[in-house]
């Protein structure tokens, strides 16, 4: 091969399909035809049915690159659809979530009906400390009830939230309420994890010092145990609560421009300042609740089960907004899968009855280390389907999710997005799509996607490229927060004519179907040969030995970069050199020598961010014997130093 390759060499193949149960394609909310809807009939039919306007839109759409309006003219609450809309209907009594905290004999079942009680009490609160339509709240919450409920309060009253994840630090939560300008903190006194307390209020105590526009803190009591109070600025919640009005009656929802703000999400891109991502109300909610609906094939008797936090998009679009608008049943989990037991989740699921769940790929990597015989200890036929989403799925572990979890008998849908996009994007449809494992198969309908090369030409059938959206879809971001340039440079300058560029390597194969390759920066180039990280990952989990593995490259005299891999073996087996050749060689076999790694360092665990992304950045300073960049971000700072006194080891035995 002597052309220089532009595009992404899609080397591993995966041959195994899986077409829809009968009985389930039969009943499935998606049915076949559902492809065959032209793009703006269908958002323009979902907008009217799955949301209640307080006054119609008047336009579908308004596509001004790279800035979209849906649904204008439209006036709606997110809290009203949400909440209010379904007590009215006479489904008070069904339960909106059962909350499980994470000490086992913590729960608690909380009905529309009370959740509409509670939100209006907190939505009176809110008010009586000052918040109005318009005024930016901070919300830094583990996953207990306030959590959702503080949220629903400010779209009761128009007030936009930025929800900051629990695990980020002070510098974090303060540099977000800094940028949002938020007059308001609403967090707790300790969050539990793995049974120890975590003190979120002296975290807020620590970050309100560096974000001096906080006038308020509100501090949900969990734990009970004693915080430290700021006189003038820091209330109880039950305090102030105590003379709050709960009768809907008294706290109307505020009806809201489709346009309005309805939320920031901050994430991470390639340089340190996180961006504001900014979410509006009508298009947001039609998109979630209509993805959720379909994909997720929800039904009267549904119990949902999303696993991640609320405190990244995940959990907003598919915990919280999603959800509720559709009137579910969800399961609230405050815990870590692995407290008491490994089994917890299992448990939770046999209990609760749960017909849908939803995770990552990095905990279904944990729960196979463990391995089968935790799900094997519960009764899990209640599942009838499986979703995960975060980062691209290795054949081997939607195998075993499909096979230990959901018994080799139900689909796993492989979902496709971003928190840019709000909503799921590439994904099957359980009822009509043939499964293939790794990939996300089709762009949603309504959602149009290509694979383009470094000049822009779209890269036809079994080509690798850059992932991109050619039209705009009713969740998508409406920009970032006070960064117009940033908005334009990070996602619409690649391409011109309002292509908006993923940062994502992708393929489609012979029948169309996407297959994520991981971030356009996880790319690695051999000898001319651009080689996804995660294709080397999948190659090596799918050895019987090894249960996670992280790859990248590094600079090669010979070959441009050679491939390094990170390696944990099952059973904490240590590696040995007879391992080590057979793992390179079971590399060259499935995707060819070419991609058979040059160094492989085994290691009992890799270096993973709070929400469970390997952070391949610091094995590429390892490989690269740099100084390590920052860790602050690490859920383990430990594992890293381990790894490189692993690499430095190896390196010595080499020379
Ligand atoms: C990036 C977005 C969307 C909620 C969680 C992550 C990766 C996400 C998949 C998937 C392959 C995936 C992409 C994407 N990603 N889902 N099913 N297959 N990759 O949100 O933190 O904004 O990250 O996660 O690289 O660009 P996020």
């Amino acid at each position: 091969m002597t052309t220089e390759s532009t595009n992404i060499d899609a080397l591993l193949r995966e041959e195994r399909t899986y077409p829809p149960p009968p009985d389930f394609a039969r009943e499935a909310n998606a049915q076949p035809d559902i492809y065959r809807r032209d793009p703006d009939e269908f958002w323009e039919t979902e907008g009217r049915e799955r949301v209640t306007w307080f006054t119609p839109f008047e336009q579908l759409k308004q596509w001004d690159p790279p800035y979209a309006k849906w649904y204008l003219g439209g006036k709606l609450n997110v809290c009203y659809n949400c909440v209010d809309r379904h007590v009215e209907a006479g489904n008070g009594d069904k339960i909106a979530y059962h909350w499980e905290g994470e000490p086992a004999d913590t729960r608690r079942d909380i009905s529309y009906a009370d959740l509409q009680r509670e939100v209006t009490r907190f939505a009176n609160t809110l008010r009586k400390l000052g918040v109005q339509r318009g005024t930016p709240v901070a919300i830094y919450l583990g996953m207990i009830p306030q959590l959702p409920i503080a949220m629903l309060a400010c779209t009761r009253i128009g007030a936009p939230h930025t929800v900051v994840f629990g695990g980020f630090s002070a510098e974090s939560l303060a540099a977000r309420m800094n940028d949002m300008k938020c007059q308001i903190l609403i967090t707790q006194d300790e969050a539990l994890r793995r049974g120890r307390p975590v003190s979120l209020k002296s975290i807020s105590d620590e970050a309100m010092a560096a974000a001096s526009g906080v006038e308020t803190c509100v501090v949900v009591r969990r734990t009970g145990t004693e915080v430290a109070m700021t006189d003038g600025r820091d209330v109880f919640y039950d305090e102030a609560a105590a003379d709050q009005s709960d009768d809907p009656a008294s706290c109307p929802c505020e009806p809201m421009d489709a346009e309005d703000l309805l939320f920031l999400m901050y994430t991470s891109g390639t340089t340190a300042t996180p961006k504001g991502i900014v979410h509006t109300t009508g298009g947001y909610l039609v998109g979630t609740s209509t993805t959720h609906h379909y994909i997720f094939d929800i039904k009267p008797d549904t119990v949902y089960w999303c696993a991640a936090d609320i405190g990244w998009i995940t959990g907003h679009s598919y915990i919280v907004y999603g959800p509720l608008c559709n009137g579910v049943t969800s399961v609230l989990y405050e815990g870590t899968p692995d407290f008491p037991d490994k089994d917890r989740w299992w448990d939770i699921v046999q209990r609760y009855g749960v017909t849908v769940l939803y995770t990552a790929p990095t905990a279904i990597r944990s729960h196979m280390k463990w391995g089968p015989e935790y799900a094997q200890r519960h009764d899990l036929s209640t599942l009838r389907v499986l979703g995960t989403v975060g980062e691209p799925i290795n054949p081997e572990a939607w195998i075993w999710y499909r096979d230990h979890i959901g018994g080799g008998r139900i689909p796993v849908v492989d979902t496709w997005w971003q928190t840019e996009t709000g909503q799921i994007l590439i994904t099957p449809l359980p009822g009509v799509t043939t499964l293939k494992p790794g990939s996300a198969t089709k762009p949603f309908p309504g959602v149009e996607a290509a694979v383009y090369d470094e000049q822009g030409n779209e890269v036809g059938p079994g080509g690798g490229g850059y992932l991109v959206l050619t039209a705009p879809y009713p969740a998508m971001l409406r920009g970032i927060f006070n960064d117009p340039q940033r908005y334009q440079e990070t996602y619409w300058s690649k391409y011109p004519g309002g292509v908006y560029f993923v940062g994502d390597g992708a393929r489609i194969d012979d029948d169309g179907d996407f297959w994520l390759l991981g971030r356009v920066d996880d790319v690695m180039n051999v000898s001319g040969h651009r080689i996804s990280t995660i294709e080397v990952e999948s190659a090596l989990v799918d050895h019987q030995d090894v249960a996670e593995a992280a790859v990248c490259g590094r600079a090669d005299a010979q070959t441009g970069q050679a491939i390094v891999a990170y390696v944990s073996l099952k059973g904490g087996q240590e590696g040995t050199p007879d391992k080590l050749a057979e793992l390179r060689d079971h590399v060259g076999r499935k995707i060819g020598k070419i991609a058979a790694p040059a160094n492989i360092v085994f290691t009992p665990d890799l270096p993973k961010t709070r929400s469970g992304k390997i952070m391949r950045r610091l094995l590429r300073d390892v490989a690269e014997n740099r100084s390590l960049g920052d860790t602050t971000t690490l859920a383990d700072p430990d594992v890293v130093n381990e790894i490189k006194d692993r690499a430095t080891a190896e390196a010595a035995k080499e020379e």
